[in-house]
């Protein structure tokens, strides 16, 4: 084994290696790639691989568990010219096996400190099980309910996007990835991915540059600046060019402009799509494509390590590339300290003591408490120990509700909400049925297997559905356990409806027929389009996808133990015809404003409103909050000088209780023209019952900056409006200068 490495030895140790050699380090390979008699298996044949490319490889995705892969460390080592070790790559998205909220959730707890701790614990679980890098965090801005990963993402909002980017590298990688228990983070996916047109997913990308400058690019700067060790490029095209191939988009502004230093990475098969995109003609050209883009390693294809060595000796590419990002994969490994211990903390007796520990169950139930957004609550919630309630709906007894990222993640680790509940009150009177299954016959989740998509045995659905509306009907209160099914949202899962599906939406009918009382728990992956759910019943909350103690942390709100937080990261669409729909739209020439609303030539639907159903930010609490108007301590300023804004906010309520003042701004005319409202910051207080609290926020140059016509992130003088309030609807104003 080699020890460990200066920069000296490492840049010896290159000029040692093969071509061959370093363009393998650019090779990722999955699983089991040889067999015990070496033979290339698998996806990696498909791939056209060899065995002497293989044993060559730079890293390995999607495998884990100690045991596992200190052996495959080992005989990869042994065979290795160099011994040079593999990194072994993984999805560890919201958690390992321990899972917490899918990020949307994260997202609305509106505490970037909270994410970095799961972050944390998540890496610790898979740094034990011999994982080196993680995908994550995903830092894509979403706007489009109907595209399947707006799951992974924390929502709609840059501003808030950035801080959880940060806080999750920070989580996964600490102060130094070569601390035990750490992994280093991918930021991805590079670039706008997000935005994919008509929420379909790979769809091509249409952002002008201002756009994605200033939405959709700081997330992923923001990652880069807290330290991330990895990227991985986009599936989609942006000004018509793959981003696997975006010279433009990796030279100029990834390492050019965000100075980014670290490994970029494909993602899964993405070179190879260049072809399909119609960009270059054949495998070889899109090699060619992407090493000149700078990406360092090729995930899931084969295409370098079949081509890159012929380029270079053809003088097709210059052999700087292959030498550049060989260069990049070795100073990883070295500051993961492979080169001293390529097992790094892998640990078959530290796996069985610290997966699943009681402190990390702990904290996927606070991250759980603190996802939840109470949407609609009519003198319903919180409910009372030992009253008699039917627990109705495909939720309330299953385990499915880990999210699909949630791979490591076993549902039978899962607690449902009817044991949940039996642990809190064992009272007789409360029944539990199923009333549908998730799905129904008229939805497929096409390409998924069988047993993925299995809920529990579905019996006779008008059977269940009777049982269901006679158990609502002798209940007082309902509370309906309702959702899209965990597999309808994450990678290649867009949806043009974006209902709760029809099976367990005629249950909700029947129900509400039959018991006035009704309260649902919405689990999704996305906004769901649910007018008709919070028409009619007292009470909504959200929860998301909300992981391994998510049904307890869903106890701990219902009957008042933690008083819900949270607040929505993205709004939730009044209709899909509606999407995508965000706060912090611009103006328009014609704006559908208070007292212009009924003049027919203004911008606006004529059938729906243009404001969604909840906003961006929005979600109530057991009790209620006064914020005061807004006060400034002066009204001018100029670029030296900052303005404090300042609200006093207090719990009117009976109840302590949490509440997430937001501050926005609005620069009223720009040469460039500003959004209606930008969240700059936000405060999360609690309160106890009569309490008071003066909330306050620092405006200064920086909270004023934005992509001006000249191209540069400055201010400009003139009138802008400063927002206080509990969610982006607030009307509560006041106005300054910037002289
Ligand atoms: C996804 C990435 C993921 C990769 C590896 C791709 O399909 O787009 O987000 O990291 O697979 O699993």
């Amino acid at each position: 084994m080699v020890g460990k490495m200066t920069n000296q030895e490492l840049r010896s140790l290159l000029d040692e290696m093969t071509l061959e050699e370093k363009v393998n380090q650019m090779q990722q390979l999955i699983g089991a790639f040889l067999t015990d008699e070496g033979v290339v298996t698998g996806p990696m044949q498909e791939m056209g691989l060899t065995e002497e490319r293989a044993v060559l490889a730079g890293s390995v995705l999607g495998s884990y568990g100690a045991e596992k892969l200190k052996k495959m460390q080992r005989e990869f080592i042994e065979k290795h010219p160099h011994r040079i070790p593999l990194l072994f790559m993984l999805d560890v998205i919201n958690g390992f096996r321990t899972v917490f909220p899918i990020p949307l959730g994260q997202g609305a707890s509106f505490e970037p400190e909270l994410s970095e701790r799961c972050a944390a614990v998540a890496a610790k679980e898979a740094a034990v099980s011999g994982v080196h890098v993680t995908f994550a965090p995903m830092v894509d801005l979403v706007r489009d309910a109907r595209w399947g990963r707006v799951m992974e993402s924390t929502g709609e909002d840059p501003y808030l996007n950035c801080l959880f980017s940060a806080a999750m590298v920070k989580g996964f990688q600490g102060e130094d990835i070569k601390e035990p228990y750490r992994v280093a983070a991918c930021v991805k996916h590079f670039g706008g991915y997000g935005a994919a047109t008509a929420g379909r997913d790979y769809n091509t990308v249409e952002l002008s540059e201002h756009t994605l400058r200033e939405f959709y690019l700081p997330s992923y700067k923001a990652g880069i600046d807290a330290g991330a060790a990895m990227v991985m490029t986009a599936f989609n095209t942006l000004g018509g060019v793959p981003c696997s191939g975006n010279k433009w988009l990796m030279r100029d502004v990834l390492r050019g402009e965000m100075e980014f230093d670290g490994v970029l990475i494909s993602d899964w098969a993405a070179i190879e799509e260049m072809i399909y995109h119609g960009y270059c003609a054949d495998r070889r050209e899109a090699a060619v494509r992407a090493a000149e883009a700078g990406v360092d390693i090729d995930m899931m294809t084969g295409i370098y390590s079949e081509h890159l060595c012929s380029l270079v000796r053809e003088g097709k590419i210059p052999q700087k590339l292959v030498d550049e990002a060989a260069a990049r994969i070795l100073e990883l490994k070295n500051k993961l300290g492979l080169f001293e211990n390529p097992y790094k903390d892998a640990d078959e007796k530290a796996e069985k003591e610290i997966i699943l520990c009681e402190e990390h169950k702990e904290l996927a139930r606070e991250a759980a408490r603190k996802s939840f957004v109470l949407l609609k609550n009519e003198d319903i919630l919180p409910l009372e120990k030992g009253s008699k309630i039917a627990y109705i709906g495909p939720y309330a007894n299953n385990r499915h509700m880990i999210g699909s990222w949630s791979i490591i993640g076993e549902s039978k680790d899962v607690t449902t909400l009817q044991e949940a509940v039996k642990e809190y009150d064992g009272n007789a009177q409360t029944v539990f049925c199923a009333g549908s299954p998730v799905l129904g016959d008229n939805i497929k989740l096409e390409g998924f297997v069988g047993n993925e998509v299995e809920e529990a045995p579905v019996r006779d659905c008008g059977q269940m559905l009777e049982e269901a509306v006679c158990a609502a009907k002798a209940a007082d209160i309902v509370v309906m356990a309702l959702g899209e099914h965990y597999l309808q949202s994450g990678e290649a899962t867009s949806h043009a409806n974006i209902q709760v599906p029809e099976v367990q939406m005629e249950l909700f009918r029947r129900v509400c027929e039959v018991n006035e009382r009704v309260v649902v728990v919405l689990f999704s992956g996305r906004p769901l389009d649910i007018r008709e759910i919070s028409g009619k019943a007292k009470a909504v909350l959200q929860v998301w996808m909300p992981g391994t103690e998510g049904a307890r942390a869903i106890v701990d709100v219902l009957y008042g133990a933690y008083n819900p937080s949270g607040k929505l990261p993205m709004s939730f669409p009044y209709c899909v015809g509606q999407v995508p729909v965000h706060y912090n739209e611009y103006s328009t020439g014609r704006p559908c404003v208070p007292g212009k609303d009924k003049d027919r030539f203004r911008s606006k639907y004529l059938d729906i409103p243009n404001a969604p159903l909840y906003p961006f930010g929005y979600g109530l609490s057991y009790t209620r909050f006064s914020v005061s108007k807004i006060a400034l301590d002066k009204e001018c300023m100029t670029r030296d000088e900052s303005i404090r804004a300042e609200v006093k906010v207090k719990n009117i309520g009976e109840r302590k209780g949490t509440e997430t003042i937001q501050f926005y701004i609005r620069d009223v005319a720009a040469s460039v023209v500003r959004p209606v409202k930008e969240l700059k910051g936000f405060c999360k207080i609690t309160l106890e019952p009569g309490e008071e609290q003066t909330v306050s926020f620092t405006i200064d140059d920086s909270k004023l900056q934005f992509l001006t016509e000249s191209g540069r992130w400055e201010s400009e003088a003139g009138k802008f409006e400063v927002f206080a309030g509990t969610d982006s609807s607030t009307v509560n104003c006041a106005e300054f200068k910037l002289n």
